[in-house]
């Protein structure tokens, strides 16, 4: 497609509510409630090739992901955070974790938050619902989900992803404000 027609098309796609890929943007909410149904295996493998397709500082990618999906596992990972007591009800938890080595390490939790956004991002647009519950930084939370999952020392838990069909919905809310917009200009 000619530049020119691509961005012709960008511009009319920014209408809010209308146009067409990336709607999601538009769309997603933090959905806590869920559907008593599961969640098919190959959308489960779409959000982590979206949470993976993730920009990060120098590409160097530090995530590993654990999917969590034993309704045990899930109960103890909704106790780790004072605010994750609705993950209970997931019929699958992903948990996005962070190496300790890399290229950047100041940037970790950036990264990390570019691949979460992307997970939620994928989940609206496959019909789920899902919410980004904060575990990094904060020490305590992350040493709670790693002694649940086991996970390697190596590894640091960054947030939970409880996700499903969604059981409840509501429009999303316009965050626009114009006046938060500083144009510089000739
Ligand atoms: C870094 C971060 C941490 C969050 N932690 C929690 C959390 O622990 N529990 C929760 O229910 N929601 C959590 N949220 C979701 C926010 O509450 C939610 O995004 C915000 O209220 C805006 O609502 P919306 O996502 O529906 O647009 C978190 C969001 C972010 C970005």
């Amino acid at each position: 497609m000619a530049e020119g027609k691509r961005r012709e098309d960008c511009r009319r796609n920014m209408q809010r509510g209308q146009g067409y890929g990336m709607n999601s943007i538009f769309h997603r909410i933090s959905v806590r409630k869920y559907q008593n149904r599961d969640v098919e295996q190959e959308k489960i493998e779409l959000m982590l090739k979206a949470a993976m397709a993730a920009p990060s500082a120098c590409n160097q990618q530090p995530w590993e992901f654990y999917v969590v999906k034993d309704k045990a596992v899930i109960e103890r990972l909704s106790e780790a955070s004072p605010y994750a007591k609705c993950a209970k009800d997931a019929p699958v938890v992903f948990v996005p974790c962070f190496r300790s080595k890399g290229i950047a390490p100041e940037y970790f939790n950036i990264d990390m938050s570019a691949a979460v956004e992307n997970l939620l991002l994928e989940a609206d647009e496959l019909g789920l619902g899902a919410v980004w519950m904060g575990i990094s930084p904060d020490e305590g939370r992350m040493k709670a989900v790693q002694e649940v999952l086991d996970i390697p020392e190596d590894l640091h838990a960054f947030a939970l992803v409880p996700c499903g069909y969604p059981a409840e919905e509501r429009a999303q809310e316009d965050r626009y404000e114009e006046s938060r917009v500083h144009y510089i200009m000739n």
